[in-house]
């Protein structure tokens, strides 16, 4: 586990990750993207989260540059990760995507590339060979030294497995986690958590119990009466704990999202344990990725989040109060999961 800002994580080819790192998706091109780089680079952050997909990678690049003249750092003090879009899994696209997101950041090399999303069965009858395409151009990259480390985003283990036998496997696999979603379960719960969802926002009735299902366990979901059980003809599919997956095969799991996008920040035991702690509910969400040795990704435009979202390093979240929060029921999730997105 990572005791300060500047902690280094070792990747499984030796290269050294900042243990903490900054978001960027949604920080508008203009002044945001620049501004809150430069700020998280002042306040000590040393590693930054970008992808072609955000359309922000100039105004990114720009606070990179501004921040290592203020700070007087070099390259190597920043550890700046980009990503392939989905539009790109090919592999010329690839090499392309790479190359335009290093001009827009203004970089000669990125420390990480990831692809952002895989190539699923439920769209790509082929998606094997896809990703597998996708994977030999990350490590022709990769052997070529525009990037120093390479690694998938989304994925769940059927995914990274075919890979893992692969000359060089993915090193790092960033993925939604925040409390509320620990993609450790079952989809039989997510389904109904989506349709719940979606139907809140559109205004119309929906069954409170699908918020909870929280008690399809993956032994529950793989056990025969499954089906029977939830009522509902069962999705079928299991995922397993991604994060325990990635774990075993020396992979380096990224929590994307680990404030729940601010959606879990009001829940009652987080603000009953940020005033426990003297801390933040944010404080709360990040300090229980870091002590479950999941790498937070926080993004903020505001200054005094983006302080707030550093100063993580001086409690302890007690083993009881950790077993609370893995408790929580889903919430704050996406409603996105590689067996369903529309691209
Ligand atoms: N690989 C992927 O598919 C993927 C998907 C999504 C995100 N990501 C990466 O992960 C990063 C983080 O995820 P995210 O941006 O979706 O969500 P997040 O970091 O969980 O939450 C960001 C939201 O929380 C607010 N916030 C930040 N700090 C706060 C604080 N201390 N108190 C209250 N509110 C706070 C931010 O508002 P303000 O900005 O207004 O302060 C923003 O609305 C992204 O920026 C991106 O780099 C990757």
């Amino acid at each position: 586990m990572i005791k300060t800002l500047s902690d280094t994580v070792i990747l499984s080819n030796g290269v050294k990750m900042p243990g903490i790192g900054f978001g960027t998706y949604k920080s508008t091109e203009g002044n945001d993207a620049e501004d809150s780089v430069r700020e998280a680079i002042r306040l000590g952050m040393r590693h930054i989260d970008c992808a072609s997909f955000y359309k922000n990678e100039e105004g990114v690049g720009r606070g990179l540059a501004a921040a290592m003249s203020e700070n007087s750092l070099s390259r190597s003090d920043l550890f700046i990760t980009s990503k392939v879009w989905t539009s790109d899994k090919a592999y010329d696209d690839v090499i392309r995507s790479c190359r335009e997101s290093l001009t827009r950041l203004g970089l000669e090399y990125l420390d990480l590339l990831l692809i952002h999303w895989p190539a699923d069965d439920h769209a790509y009858p082929d998606w094997k060979e896809i990703n597998f395409d996708t994977w030999r151009a990350f490590t022709s990259l990769y052997k070529d030294g525009l990037v120093r480390a390479i690694g998938v985003s989304n994925y769940w283990p059927e995914h990274i497995e075919p890979l893992m036998d692969l000359e060089v496997p993915p090193m790092v696999d960033q993925i939604e986690y925040h409390p509320g979603y620990m993609q450790n379960g079952c989809t039989a719960f997510l389904d109904g958590y989506r349709k719940s969802y979606y139907a809140e926002r559109a205004g119309v009735p929906y069954d409170p119990n699908d918020r909870i299902r929280t008690e399809y366990t993956k032994e529950e979901c793989v056990s025969a009466d499954c089906a029977d059980r939830t009522g509902k003809i069962c999705s079928g599919f299991c995922f397993d704990d991604v994060p325990a997956y990635c774990k075993e095969h020396g992979i380096v799991v990224e929590a994307w999202s680990p404030l729940g996008r601010a959606k879990v920040l009001q829940h009652p035991l987080l603000t009953s344990l940020a005033e426990k702690y003297g801390k933040s509910p944010s404080q709360i969400c990040l300090r229980w990725e870091i002590q479950h040795d999941i790498l937070p990704l926080p993004k903020s435009v505001h200054k005094d989040r983006i302080k707030e979202n550093t100063e993580i390093f001086d409690f302890d979240l007690s083993a009881e109060d950790m077993a609370l929060i893995d408790a929580m029921p889903i919430m704050g999730f996406s409603t996105h999961t590689p067996k369903d997105v529309p691209w």
